[in-house]
């Protein structure tokens, strides 16, 4: 069996995925690339092999990715300056012999309009890819759930606001692990060569439409507050969030830069990012999750915030 190494392992995404493959058996065929080996320690122990391996320094990518003949490579954090960390994964893969390369993309991205920061990493490595030789799979992800829900959702909870510059646009915010399940489908099946996969949720909402259904279901008060792109930089600033992207950290349980959420509240309102899809079901075989289950599934989390 063809093995597969997997950049970004480590991370929520990266663990997501390695589940699903050990769960299909394939423990004994993955590479699993981290700065951190001692993090992997029980993928190890799992039977995965765990490599060294760092985007800032090519030379322990091109040793990492040896022996693979798929690459998932898992976009890094440093938003607005991944273009040539990615290059290096990618250069190394090439140049392994790795055959076919699966890309964690972002939607709407093919409009040089849209403004969200992380268009031009990703629309850049996307290029890269296709330039590279190898076989490709473009897995263009929604704006993830778990990021409003989850990890702004408690901060929205707590102070019964839900502040956005997304105003009143449309998008279909889609489950991580739904992403996930369709990358495992991707890199254990066949015939995925060449295509441009949107992973979206079920259906276009508006944030106005999610808060409510917070409401609805918490029981408690959520009002939707629309803002300009100024007053969100000021309140992403009085919480302390760079607005350039910091290495490893996170505010407030947000990892995230200002330069980046405001942009993206701007893509979305601007309606970028209206884009819905039925891939998750093509792609695993069951149908996409929705905003409202992921709500349910945490509303005592978010009650209690
Ligand atoms: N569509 C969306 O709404 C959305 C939302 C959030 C994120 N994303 C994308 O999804 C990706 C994965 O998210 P996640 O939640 O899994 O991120 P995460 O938990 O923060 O994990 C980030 C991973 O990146 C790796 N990494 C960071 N810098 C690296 C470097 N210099 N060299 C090698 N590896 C490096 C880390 O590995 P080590 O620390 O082990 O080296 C870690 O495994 C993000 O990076 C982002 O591109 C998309």
């Amino acid at each position: 069996m063809s093995r597969i190494v997997i950049t970004g392992a480590s991370g929520n995404y990266g663990r997501g995925l390695t589940d699903l493959l050990i769960e299909a058996g394939r423990a004994a065929d993955l590479i699993l690339i981290t700065r951190s080996p001692d993090k992997l320690a029980d993928r190890a122990a799992q039977g995965c092999t765990v490599r060294y391996g760092d985007f800032d320094k090519p030379e322990t990518l091109a040793e990492a990715v040896q022996g693979a003949e798929k690459m998932l490579l898992i976009s890094g954090t440093r938003v607005g300056a991944r273009v040539v960390q990615h290059k290096a994964a990618i250069d190394a893969a090439a140049a392994a012999g790795v055959r076919h390369v699966a890309y964690t993309s972002f939607i709407g991205i093919d409009d040089p309009a849209n403004p969200a920061e992380v268009r031009h990493d990703h629309i850049e490595t996307e290029r890269l890819i296709r330039a590279s030789g190898m076989a490709w799979t473009m897995l263009r992800d929604a704006h993830y759930a778990d990021a409003m829900i989850l990890m702004a959702g408690p901060q929205v909870m707590q102070s019964g606001q839900w502040v956005s510059n997304a105003g009143e646009g449309l998008e279909a915010m889609v489950w991580r692990d739904d992403c996930i399940a369709s990358a495992a489908a991707v890199l254990l099946g066949q015939g995925h060569e060449g295509q441009v996969y949107n992973i979206t949720g079920p259906e276009l909402q508006t944030f106005r439409e999610v808060a409510a259904i917070m409401a609805e279901v918490t029981g408690r008060p959520v009002a939707y507050v629309s803002t300009t792109d100024e007053e969100q930089y000021a309140m992403f600033d009085a919480m302390g969030i760079p607005r350039r992207p910091v290495d490893d950290q996170s505010v407030a349980g947000i990892p995230w830069n200002s330069d980046d959420m405001v942009s993206f509240g701007r893509a979305i309102r601007e309606g970028f990012l209206q884009v819905c899809s039925d891939n998750v079901e093509r792609l695993t075989g069951r149908k996409a999750r929705s905003v409202r289950a992921m709500i349910e599934a945490n509303a005592q989390m978010l009650r209690s915030a």
